[in-house]
């Protein structure tokens, strides 16, 4: 897939068909996670496969997000600061985040490759979510993603803001830009 087609085509889905996902796309899709850039070369995930349906609707519970319950699986990103932090004491944490986010691209992006379709999860009960996973206590769950296919029309992606609000040259003044032909065509409707 070509790659702007792929960035603009990712959407969250939070109604999902009956239609289980192929688990070997998600191995695939937790794979293409190490290709993304990390640190001193340290890859700090590990990542655990729900397919348990009474474990998936404990995590649905404690998510507070009953469609989780709709899909065969769900993968949670669990992070694990204290390697980094052997290389990088002082940014452990920012560069855990970081990492977190470069890594989650790459699987979200692969996922979409494969017609596959998921919500990025941030809120819910981490204490909880561990106990029920039996994850250790000096690990973090970064995020839960219920995987399936989407059973929505999906909408055409739009930028989430627009460029002349978040660019700035040289220092932070400097946050007016002149309309630039080239990247016209990519600005939102009105612009
Ligand atoms: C850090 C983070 C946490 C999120 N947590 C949730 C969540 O708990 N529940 C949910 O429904 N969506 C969650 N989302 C998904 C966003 O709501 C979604 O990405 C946003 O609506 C934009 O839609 P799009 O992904 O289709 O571009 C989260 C996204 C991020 C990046």
């Amino acid at each position: 897939m070509e790659l702007k087609v792929a960035i603009e085509g990712r959407r969250s889905t939070r109604k999902f068909s009956t239609k289980k996902a192929d688990w070997r796309n998600i191995i695939e899709a937790i794979h293409s996670t190490q290709y993304a850039p990390m640190a001193g070369s340290i890859f700090p995930f590990k990542f655990v496969i729900i397919d348990d349906q009474e474990i998936i609707k404990e995590v649905a519970k404690w998510s507070e997000q009953e469609f989780i319950n709709q899909v065969k699986y769900v993968v949670a990103v669990v992070s694990d600061k204290d390697m980094v932090k052997v290389s990088f004491p002082k940014e452990s944490e920012k560069f855990t985040h970081q990492e977190t986010g470069a890594a989650i691209e790459n699987f979200l992006l692969t996922l979409s490759d494969f017609g596959l379709s998921t919500c990025w999860i941030g809120h819910f009960n981490e204490e909880k979510i561990k106990k029920i996973l039996k994850i250790p206590e000096e690990y973090e769950i970064e995020a839960l993603f219920p995987i399936g296919y989407s059973s929505e029309k999906t909408k055409k992606a739009k930028p989430k803001s627009d460029i002349y609000n978040i660019l700035y040259f040289n220092t932070w003044q400097h946050n007016r830009m002149r309309k630039v032909e080239k990247i016209e065509s990519r600005a939102p409707e009105g612009y």
